[in-house]
């Protein structure tokens, strides 16, 4: 039932896609950003450069559920369905098409989980035992509530805000609604870890603007869902298509795929150390459901390229391969800063290679050549980890119980 580090599922082929011909893929401009800057880093068009979309392209963008309902329209049909672009009602989840969508939107229910629910006792008082942290381990806790507590909101904001209205398909918003969800949760997690340990909050919350390497990652996603959640925005043209693929790439693949898992590895070495076990169990937890919303977005970006193959250009995948080659080096950067020395059977320049073994494992799931051809996983226990937790039972300790409808009290 949980999906830690799947095989991308086998996406839904659009059977229109096999009518085409490739010379009949309709003859589309370009992307003349890429063309400008073919092999260097890729120039994100500020928000103010984004032009309003020209009508015909407008009527090309898919629809929002916010149309007119006009009665006696015909059915739904399950090819009518289309991931991005989709004309038809958006009100009605079935008959389904991607049936990877509602499947992890079924697992993510089942996987339900509250911060609250985990004991924070020991964490609190180690935290405050004055030996019983190093300063070394002192700074990656803060570094890394300070890095994710922001991060979270980032990523709940890009979803809500700009991924939502372009995704044309229920069964996909049904899962971005409860992802959207979960990553409130995730920033509640990181708030009750900030409390329990009675840490500055205004410190923690404010490094992503005053620790470099917090905000490097930060402001490295920004550019990509600026211009998205724009009202004038709309999908329907290749260039515009592209953005959204390339924004779905940026916060998918590069936030919860690769910038999180310098934060994941230091935190868990705690638990394995039998240090801040509430911290760390926490972060298993969200490990579990980050690892379903990468996996989620890299199916929708596989669906997207199946059903566009236009947009798959070898200068966009070029493009995309730079991002990923510059979002790799900044969270090796982020790994060195957080950690000059070793510690806890940790040193940075292990994250070295471990980043760009993970590096790889994104490209392949989008279907990119590897870029560190060779690069090996030097924390196996990583995925010993996330194995175990697939066989036990995650909620055998739990301490609440969910209030169910028989318990709901009326007065
Ligand atoms: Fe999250
Ligand atoms: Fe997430």
């Amino acid at each position: 039932m949980l999906d830690w580090d799947d095989a991308p599922a086998t996406p839904r082929k659009d059977p229109r896609v096999d009518l085409l011909p490739p010379a009949a893929v309709p003859a589309r401009p370009l992307n003349t950003m890429s063309v400008k800057t073919p092999a260097a880093t890729p120039r994100i068009p500020e928000p103010s450069e984004f032009k309003l979309t020209p009508p015909q392209a407008q009527a090309e963008a898919g629809a929002t559920g916010l149309e007119t309902i006009e009665i006696g329209a015909r059915r739904i049909q399950v090819d009518d369905k289309k991931i991005i672009n989709c004309r038809a009602d958006l009100n009605q989840l079935v008959p389904f098409k991607y049936e990877w969508a509602w499947k992890k939107y079924l697992d993510a229910c089942n996987n339900h989980w509250m911060p609250q629910e985990i004991n924070m006792s020991a964490d609190i008082a180690l935290w405050q035992d004055p030996n019983g942290l190093t300063e070394d381990e002192r700074t990656i806790i803060k570094r890394s509530l300070g890095f994710f507590s922001t991060a979270d909101s980032l990523v709940a904001n890009n979803l809500v805000l700009a991924v939502y209205r372009h995704l044309t398909n229920p069964e996909c918003r049904q899962y971005l609604l409860r992802q959207a969800f979960e990553e409130a949760i995730h920033t509640h997690a990181y708030q009750y870890c900030i409390e329990s340990l009675g840490l500055d909050e205004a410190e923690v919350f404010n490094m992503y603007r005053e620790i470099p390497s917090i905000h490097d990652k930060a402001a490295w996603s920004l550019p990509f869902t600026q211009s998205l959640a724009d009202q004038t925005f709309h999908t329907g043209t290749t260039e515009n298509d592209q953005r959204l693929l390339r924004d779905l790439i940026a916060f998918y693949v590069v936030f919860e795929g690769i910038f999180f898992y310098v934060g994941f590895v230091q935190l868990l070495s705690f638990g394995r150390r039998n240090k801040m076990i509430g911290v760390s169990e926490q972060i298993q937890y969200i490990m579990r459901d980050e690892s379903m919303h990468m996996n989620f977005g890299i199916d929708v970006i596989n669906q997207i390229k199946i059903e566009n193959p236009q947009l798959w250009t070898a200068t966009f995948q070029e493009e995309i391969a730079t991002m990923l080659r510059e979002a790799t080096e900044l969270e090796i950067k982020y790994a060195h800063d957080t950690m000059p020395r070793g510690v806890l059977g940790l040193n940075a320049s292990q994250f070295n290679e471990y980043l760009k073994f993970i590096c790889n494992r994104r490209c392949a799931q989008i279907g990119l050549k590897q870029l560190y051809p060779g690069a090996e996983n030097p924390f196996p226990w990583m995925s010993e980890v996330m194995d175990l937790k697939k066989e036990k039972n995650f909620f055998e300790t739990r301490v609440t119980e969910y209030q169910t409808g028989g318990a709901l009290s009326w007065d």
